[in-house]
């Protein structure tokens, strides 16, 4: 077994992760979730709702998972959101076309659908499956695609990404936060995207769980007020150019920013908060880097993008967190398709007096003319150039409607006018999580297999001398405290009960686990993650005390159990230590 199976055997065994509809047969690209990885998932996304939402105040919405066909036609994804699909002609199976090439040519995901079709005719590949001759390559659209309402219904598609919820609610956001730039909105919520043939477990999925921030920022100033707070951090970077080396180097932000190297502070701000959170929920630091996309690579809508990839033992680098600047190019887009303007009003703090070519129809003489249409022809020609107005007749062309404005019914001149704001489009900055792969590379950079030291070894089998163990950080772990009675003796239940009672009013997750030898119990624990194990012994009884076990060090310490929830809170909530906490060490 290689680690990954490792991870997902236990996964499964242990109520993490299951496959979907196993009862059927199941399908790829679809995991459910279990008791213990649903907890471990919502305990992610509280510390990522911790980060975004109460530290940088970007409030959270939730919008629905099914869009209607306009807003991905103006977002790009209906025209350009698609994979290569090549199908064998015989057994019919569907492979993503570039990885039928990857063997013949190291540039696959650089290729046309011609050059594909070329590679797999001169190279003689064949279906992987069956050994049938392939079909001809061609798009397929990752969206998947529904009616809303009965019969053909009006086109809608399941959202491939959680943004556009937050974009199309632009106005609305904007008037929330007063028009003041920079301001932030976060989504946590289901994706989809129908990939081809989903190989890769539980790191390529067909519905999946983003965390995205999309922040509007003033495109003439990047700056980030904040930027002291990560600027000395020093993150393994591979960027463009560094690739080009195959080099990753380890940098302060600030010298990132400072050489060009990340396009400006907000955006190298976003790595240092991504950085901080993926450490958080227990990412190694020298199995993470971040990555600058290759200008050939870059999203259609991106200028700069970097993304966090972890290091896993099966898939090698994978990215789970993608920050890019995505510039005017949603709001633009969306402000086109539904004819309304998505912008910000920003007043100066002083009125400006500036030089301005003004154009002033005569509504009187354009009325007559034209009628419903004369304020948007008005509207034009006051936007137009005193070279395009200085013709005869002056053609304008509003939605492939033709009007043609006789110049006399027009003066324009040069004046010094008095201009109190400009309205301008923001820029969006846009960090996106993707939950389920950073869950499953948190448990395995958290998985190890260890002997067990002969103080726990003499209380199990001779077979159970090792341990598989789950090192989550206290406070993602699931469960966070085991409370173990040593023997199932109705005098031993009562305080036990009491513990455990204590704990679950002060927010702690407990387990009750009274069946098998106590070693065999710290195993089941280990296993889970569960950072502390109390055990309730017959002294107990003699003197209120039990015995905490740490699962990392697996050192026991014999306290009492009066505050015994603040010592638990402290030891899993403020990274504290049996001796940080005053507790003593047997
Ligand atoms: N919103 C960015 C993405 O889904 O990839």
């Amino acid at each position: 077994m290689d680690r990954y199976e490792q991870v997902i055997e236990l996964a499964k065994r242990r109520g993490f992760l299951w496959n979907s509809f196993e009862l059927y047969g199941g399908t790829a690209g679809f995991y459910d979730y279990g008791p213990l990885g649903s907890t471990l998932k919502r305990r992610i996304e509280q510390i990522w709702r911790q980060l975004y939402v109460i530290q940088e105040g970007f409030m959270e919405i939730e919008t629905p998972t099914i869009g209607i066909e306009d807003i991905f036609v103006a977002s790009g994804h209906v025209g350009g959101f698609s994979d290569p699909l090549c199908e064998c002609e015989e057994c019919g199976e569907a492979f993503r076309a570039d990885h039928l090439v990857e063997n013949v040519t190291e540039i696959a995901d650089a290729l046309s659908n011609e050059e594909v079709d070329r590679l797999i005719e001169d190279n003689d590949v064949v279906c992987p499956e069956c050994g049938g001759i392939l079909g001809k390559a061609h798009e397929f659209n990752l969206m998947f695609k529904t009616a809303i309402g009965p019969g053909s219904g009006r086109a809608g598609y399941l959202r491939p990404e959680t943004a556009q919820g937050m974009f199309v609610n632009f106005q609305r956001l904007s008037r929330y936060y007063r028009e003041k730039l920079p301001f932030g909105v976060t989504q946590i919520g289901k994706s989809y995207r129908n990939e081809i043939s989903p190989r890769q477990g539980v790191i390529r999925l067909r519905e999946f769980t983003q965390a995205e921030a999309e922040i509007f920022v003033d495109p003439g100033n990047k700056d980030h007020p904040n930027f002291r707070k990560f600027a000395d951090d020093i993150l393994n970077l591979y960027s463009e150019e560094g690739q080009q080396r195959r080099t990753v180097e380890k940098i302060a932000l600030k010298d990132a920013v400072d050489s060009g190297i990340i396009a400006h502070e907000f955006l190298a701000y976003h790595i240092g908060l991504t950085n901080h959170f993926l450490q958080r929920v227990g990412i190694t630091a020298d199995k993470l880097r971040f990555r600058q996309h290759m200008k050939d690579e870059m999203a259609h809508y991106a200028i700069d993008c970097w993304d966090a990839e972890i290091k896993t033992e099966r898939f090698g680098w994978v990215e789970v967190v993608g920050i890019a600047d995505r510039t005017d190019y949603d709001l633009n887009a969306h402000a086109k398709m539904s004819n309304t303007e998505l912008a910000v009003y920003r007043e100066y703090d002083e009125p400006k007096m500036i030089e301005q070519f003004v154009v002033k129809p005569d509504m009187g003489k354009l009325g007559p003319l034209f009628k419903g249409r004369s304020k948007a022809v008005a509207e034009v020609l006051r936007s137009m150039s005193r070279d395009a107005l200085d013709v005869e007749e002056i053609t304008i062309n509003i939605e492939g409607e033709e009007f043609i404005v006789p110049s006399d019914i027009i003066t324009y001149s040069q004046e010094t006018v008095k201009v109190s704001g400009e309205t301008i489009i923001p820029h969006v900055i846009e960090p996106s999580y993707g939950i389920d792969r950073i869950l499953y590379s948190v448990m395995e950079h958290a998985f190890g297999e260890e002997m067990v030291p002969a103080k726990e070894d003499d209380e199990i089998d001779a077979n159970e001398e090792t341990r598989t163990v789950l090192k989550f950080r206290g406070e993602i772990a699931p469960v966070q405290v085991a409370v173990l009675p040593l023997l199932t003796k109705n005098e031993l239940i009562g305080p036990a009960t009491g513990i455990m009672n204590a704990l679950r009013e002060k927010g702690i997750l407990v387990s009750y686990d009274a069946s098998g030898t106590i070693g065999r119990r710290y195993r089941r624990n280990d296993e889970i993650g569960t950072p502390y194990s109390i055990t309730i012994d017959f002294e107990t009884l003699e003197d209120n005390t039990v015995t905490i076990r740490d699962r990392n060090s697996m050192h026991q310490v014999r306290t009492s159990i009066e505050n015994i929830e603040e010592v638990i809170s402290d030891l899993i909530y403020k990274n504290r230590d049996f001796e940080t906490t005053g507790i003593r060490i047997e």
